[in-house]
């Protein structure tokens, strides 16, 4: 069986490929590719494959094109600004990846360009086993094996596995490894997430239209959503916190966050310290003159946060510390991750 998936999904994705802003046509990859096909760029599939990290491909679209209009290579991206690359990436979340994306185009951009080589790819910051394995694939045509979360689900669901993810992902690496042909590896790596959000998705499997119907275990067996099987997750832990509200006549007290931790070098409203805090610590006591603004929520990947807005109603503003008076009519364009974004809207609203 495991000989026929690739032949199958390839056909398939040649006449069903997605049609993706950072994508180069089915074929284009091969290392011995159809010339007459322009090839991946490394740069556009890089930085496709970072903001494709925990986020929607709908998410990332207008994201990649508003990056690769401003940064159009990777010496352009190197030349950039880090403050304003974290600016242009406020709204995106996960703010590490933005960090790294600067230094890692400056290593590439002094390396003359992107090695072709999943393990000298590995090395570069922001780049882990998944995305180095997918530039491999997708942009130099390198046989690798690439499992995201809806490769997965595909592979789980192929080969019936029972074990509960996240302790299966070592045999279901195994599995797909078993599968990934030697050519067009990045069409295959390509084909199998297209099938993934298509076709095999977690809440349907629309077998009857499934390339791979006639070798799949999963469906053989007759129930193709109960797979893949997890593990049960724990509650997330509830943080609260507080975020200031500072404002004069038309400008309201920004500040930029320390370089490292949690929204690192992102601008934001000033706040308690949530982020350092531990679960379950005391939230500091309000002492002045301020009044509430109300409460927005929030979900990261470890906590949910509840913060409060506190407004300052005193009467000169009481700031301290570095931050700038920012034009609250222009209050869209701070750069603020979301989390901020709603607790500004909560006020202005
Ligand atoms: N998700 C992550 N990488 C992707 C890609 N290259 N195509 C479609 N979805 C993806």
């Amino acid at each position: 069986m495991e000989d026929r998936v690739a032949p199958l999904l390839l056909d398939w994705y040649r006449r069903h490929a997605r049609d993706l802003p950072w994508r180069a046509a089915p074929g284009s990859g091969d290392s011995a590719h159809d010339s007459t096909l322009p090839s991946p760029d490394p740069y556009r599939v890089w930085l496709s494959e970072i903001m494709l990290q925990q986020t929607t491909v709908q998410a990332v679209k207008p994201y990649f094109a508003k990056f690769t209009a401003r940064w159009p290579d990777i010496a352009a991206l190197a030349a950039a600004d880090e403050a304003e690359v974290l600016a242009q990436w406020a709204g995106l979340g996960y703010y590490s990846r933005a960090r790294n994306l600067v230094k890692c185009a400056r290593e590439v951009a002094a390396l003359g360009g992107f090695p072709s080589d999943e393990a000298a790819l590995r090395r570069l910051p922001g780049i882990g086993d998944y995305t180095a394995a997918a530039i491999a694939a997708i942009a130099f045509g390198k046989r690798a094996v690439v499992v995201d979360a809806n490769v997965e689900r595909v592979v789980a669901r192929l080969f019936a596995i029972e074990q509960p993810l996240p302790g299966a992902r070592k045999a279901i690496q195994a599995r797909a490894d078993t599968i990934t042909p030697d050519k067009h590896a990045g069409d295959f790596a390509q084909a199998m997430m297209d099938l993934g959000s298509s076709i095999c998705t977690s809440r349907d499997a629309k077998c009857l239209l499934c390339p791979v119907q006639e070798v799949c275990a999963g469906r053989a067996q007759g129930d193709p959503l109960r797979l893949p099987v997890k593990a049960k997750k724990k509650p997330k832990p509830q943080r609260r916190g507080t975020a200031f509200w500072i404002a004069r006549a038309d400008a309201v007290w920004l500040v930029t966050r320390p370089g490292t931790g949690m929204l690192g070098g992102m601008r934001s409203l000033p706040d308690d310290g949530w982020s350092a805090r531990g679960d379950g610590d005391e939230q500091p006591p309000l002492r002045g003159a301020w009044k509430a603004g109300g409460v927005v929520r929030h979900s990261f990947t470890h906590f949910d946060l509840e913060l409060g807005v506190a407004i300052w109603a005193g009467g000169q503003p009481d700031h301290s510390g570095e931050g700038e008076w920012w034009p609250i009519d222009q209050i869209e364009e701070a750069g603020l991750p979301t989390l901020f974004v709603k607790a500004a809207r909560l006020i202005l609203a």
